[in-house]
């Protein structure tokens, strides 16, 4: 039991509120943009290098860490398996979006990544994977299919889970290396959380 009032953290460390979000039926789908300028393309067992950068394009700036601290052992278990979707947002031959589903968990989807890079936040394209993303996963027999997101996610990212049709259920708080302290994000990474200096 956590006590109320402030709680001391490290400077070399993160702490996040993490709100828990599910669903546990089909929602109907938000409008989108139509005769978009992107595609979803699945990738089936990708290179670890390639699932790295668009991990770190797409997630270093809100400081995701998870995959990168992770073994490549066992991510690359993670990423050949074949109850684990990874998708890629396409954009004139780049990829600007993750969208990584796991299945793993009979009769459960986790929403464990989704996010679009800078260059299209903004345009209609978080709504557009989204949209991919519950057609995905309730194409399986499901009957959950839930998300984490935190403090250090774009601020826009919990209200826009909540009018997907994400209902909240549990709140946690996550301590963590700072990743920049550590070598694997860039000092100037994610500046809408600074870090602390103690001298
Ligand atoms: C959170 C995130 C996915 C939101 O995506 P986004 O691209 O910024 O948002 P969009 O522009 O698609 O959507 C915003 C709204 O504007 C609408 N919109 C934006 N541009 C539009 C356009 N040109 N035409 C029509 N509608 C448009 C969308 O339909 C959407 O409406 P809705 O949410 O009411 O249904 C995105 O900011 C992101 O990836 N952030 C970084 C990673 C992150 O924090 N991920 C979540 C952590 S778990």
């Amino acid at each position: 039991m956590l006590p109320n009032g402030y709680s001391d953290v490290p400077g070399s460390k993160l702490a996040a509120v993490v709100t828990c979000l599910e669903m546990r039926e089909r929602p109907a789908l938000r409008p989108e943009r139509s005769a978009v300028p992107w595609t979803l393309r699945r990738v089936v067992e990708p290179r670890t290098e390639w699932y790295r950068d668009l991990f770190r394009r797409v997630g270093l700036e809100w400081l995701w860490f998870s995959r990168l601290t992770m073994p490549r052992s066992e991510l690359e278990q993670i990423l050949g398996n074949p109850d684990v979707e990874i998708h890629a947002l396409e954009v004139d031959g780049h990829d600007e979006g993750l969208l990584e589903l796991d299945f793993r968990q009979a009769g459960q989807c986790e929403l464990a990544f989704f996010g679009v890079t800078r260059t299209v936040q903004g345009t209609g394209a978080g709504r557009w994977l989204m949209n991919r993303a519950l057609e995905q996963a309730w194409s399986r027999p499901i009957e959950r299919l839930w998300v984490h997101t935190c403090t250090h996610d774009h601020p826009q990212a919990l209200a826009f889970y909540l009018r997907t049709g994400f209902l909240a259920y549990a709140r946690r708080i996550e301590i963590a290396d700072d990743p920049r302290l550590i070598g694997l994000a860039p000092a100037d990474a994610a500046a809408h959380i600074p870090i602390i200096n103690r001298t």
